[in-house]
């Protein structure tokens, strides 16, 4: 009798025990961040993918990575797969702008909140927006062609260029293009800039897919057809290092003038680095990505703690880098603001590469003098 009752009270003990135990369990249980990549063939997105994935890992998150292809169905698959495997939060770069709204639906419905990373998903389940100044970007290539030659001295001089813009799909890709075609657009008008093809508007100058052999086909036929009379070539804006590479290839490889053609960049590829070098590509425009996998880190901390999301995400940081809080410019849907915070590229040439992109430590330099980007 003795000894069942001490087997109760011991049972009645370790019942007690374990409903505390499961509580309190649950409630440290590890949150889940689905990190969702468009693909692994243009350089940066590797790098992105990695920082992400490290950070939240280093925070104390369960992290789910996958990269898409450039294929947008894969990127509803992928996506629908972290939600069925429980994420608490998407941090998404999207394909297509506009392919994701089934899922992004599903999301909402599941309580999932979404951050739109680096190109803003056009559906209202994307909650906030990390990026880097969009229209900045354009405006730092047409300033730098502008500088470069110029043209407000131009006198009579007439300058030829060319333009390659990024993927139609891309949300971000007009941004850029348009930054860059409002500084350039005067000059263009005033006779000073002088685009020999004709190919001006976005739909005629953009690249599916960002594709370097896409960019390099369509500026092979455009020397082959404008310029093998010996037409001088002095600069051709490209959105992106993914595109310049192959702009720089044709010009190598079709272009008979003198090979001081201007080619604008963005991203800081170590192939577009090694081309500046090499004085085949003159600028790139360098995000830091490191940076804005640390505020879009920060910004999921905040989102997942229920915390109010403004400007003081960024006052009470020790971020030793700009960023600023937007709640009027981007839109998920006609009047639906997406709160953003938005960092600040730098214009990298030649000049400061070093500075900027070593002496900072985001790439060292390889045994063969090339930068590596470091992550
Ligand atoms: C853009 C992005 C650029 C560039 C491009 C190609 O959306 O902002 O940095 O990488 O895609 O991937």
């Amino acid at each position: 009798m003795m000894r069942f009752k001490k087997l109760a009270v011991a049972m009645a003990a370790v019942m007690a025990l374990s409903s505390l135990v499961i509580p309190a369990a649950a409630e440290e249980e590890t949150q889940k961040i689905g990190i969702s990549m468009p693909t692994q063939s243009l350089e940066r997105w590797n790098r992105d993918g990695s920082y992400l994935d490290e950070q939240f890992q280093a925070a104390g998150y369960d992290t789910i990575l996958t990269f898409s292809d450039n294929d947008s169905s894969q990127q509803v698959n992928d996506i629908q797969n972290m939600l069925a495997d429980g994420v608490d939060i998407l941090v998404v770069a999207a394909i297509d702008a506009d392919s994701l709204n089934t899922v992004m639906d599903e999301a909402s419905e599941a309580g999932v909140p979404v951050i739109s990373y680096d190109r803003l998903i056009s559906n209202d389940a994307s909650a906030y927006y990390v990026t880097f100044a969009l229209a900045t970007v354009g405006a730092i290539q047409g300033q730098y062609i502008v500088d470069t030659l110029d043209l407000d001295n131009a006198g009579d001089n007439v300058y030829n260029i060319e333009i390659t813009a990024g993927d139609p799909a891309d949300n971000n890709a007009p941004y850029y293009y348009n930054g860059a075609m409002d500084i350039l657009q005067p000059y263009i008008d005033s006779g000073v800039l002088n685009v020999v093809s004709g190919q001006i508007d976005f739909d005629s100058v953009a690249t599916d897919q960002w594709a370097t052999q896409t960019a390099l086909e369509r500026a092979q036929n455009i020397l082959a057809s404008y310029y093998a009379d010996g037409t001088q070539l002095d600069a051709w804006l490209c959105s992106n290092d993914s595109t310049a590479l192959g702009v720089a290839q044709a010009i190598e490889s079709d272009y008979a003038g003198d090979n001081t053609v201007i080619i604008t960049g963005q991203d800081g590829d170590e192939a577009n680095l090694a081309n500046i070098m090499d004085g085949k590509q003159s600028m790139t425009v360098y995000k830091a990505v490191a940076n804005e996998a640390v505020v879009t880190l920060s910004l999921v901390e905040a989102v997942l703690n229920g915390d109010t999301i403004d400007e003081t995400l960024i006052e009470n940081s020790d971020w030793d880098f700009e960023c600023a809080y937007d709640n009027e410019t981007y839109e998920t849907s006609e009047g639906v603001v997406c709160p953003s915070f938005i960092l600040t590229p730098t214009t990298v040439t030649i000049d400061n590469m070093q500075e900027e992109l070593v002496d900072t430590g985001y790439y060292t330099v390889g045994d063969d003098g090339y930068l590596v980007a470091v992550g």
